[in-house]
């Protein structure tokens, strides 16, 4: 998840400027996704993600310690993997700002659940769609009661979420706490 939560909070340093949406509105009115959710915060954190899986990769290969993602094909697999978890972060803050806008949430505005595990929902659809990534998610998510991990997932993001997004609002990069 380290990828996921890297990619999350990225874009909000890389002040980007390019709406996703180019600021198009749907057929209710109200903008596909809004200002907050840009090209350069999309792509940006995707790939800073990545980069923060892909070192996690490298670290892991020259410790010797092995990695779940090896066993799971060619090591373009593993690299595959990383960069999906770092963009389905991405694609599940996507997803919630675009239920956010059918709902007629201003930008920013609060929106319980749906803040707190955006991400983790964005992780697992993507995860669990790709062929290429399925087996290794049901490998570490589901089966042998690896589902605990899944369930830890879910405890911690709450708790890193709260917990980063207060720095972010005290170092004054976000505009509200949450
Ligand atoms: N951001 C971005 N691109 C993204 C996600 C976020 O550029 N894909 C940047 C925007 O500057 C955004 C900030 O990070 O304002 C904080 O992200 P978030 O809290 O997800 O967006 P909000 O501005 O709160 O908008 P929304 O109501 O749609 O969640
Ligand atoms: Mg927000």
């Amino acid at each position: 998840m380290l990828p996921a939560a890297i990619a999350n909070m990225s874009p909000v340093f890389l002040k980007g400027k390019t709406p996703l949406d180019f600021g198009k509105c749907f057929k209710d009115g109200s903008r596909i996704l809004g200002d907050g959710k840009t090209i350069e915060g999309t792509l940006g954190g995707t790939l800073i993600g990545g980069l923060a899986g892909l070192i996690q990769l490298t670290i892991i290969h020259f410790l010797g310690l092995g990695s779940s993602m090896w066993g799971f094909g060619p090591p373009g697999v593993s690299i595959l993997i990383v960069f999906t978890i770092a963009f389905g972060a991405l694609f599940g803050d996507l997803l919630g700002s675009f239920l956010k806008r059918r709902l007629k949430f201003k930008r920013g505005a609060k929106f319980p659940v749906m803040d707190q595990y955006d991400l983790v929902i964005g992780v697992m659809i993507l995860l669990f769609l790709f062929p290429y990534s399925r087996p290794w998610a049901l490998d570490q998510l589901i089966f042998d009661w690896h589902w605990i991990s899944l369930l830890t997932i879910i405890v911690f993001t709450y708790l890193i979420h709260r917990i980063s997004n207060i720095i972010g609002y005290l170092i004054g990069v976000k505009k509200v706490p949450w």
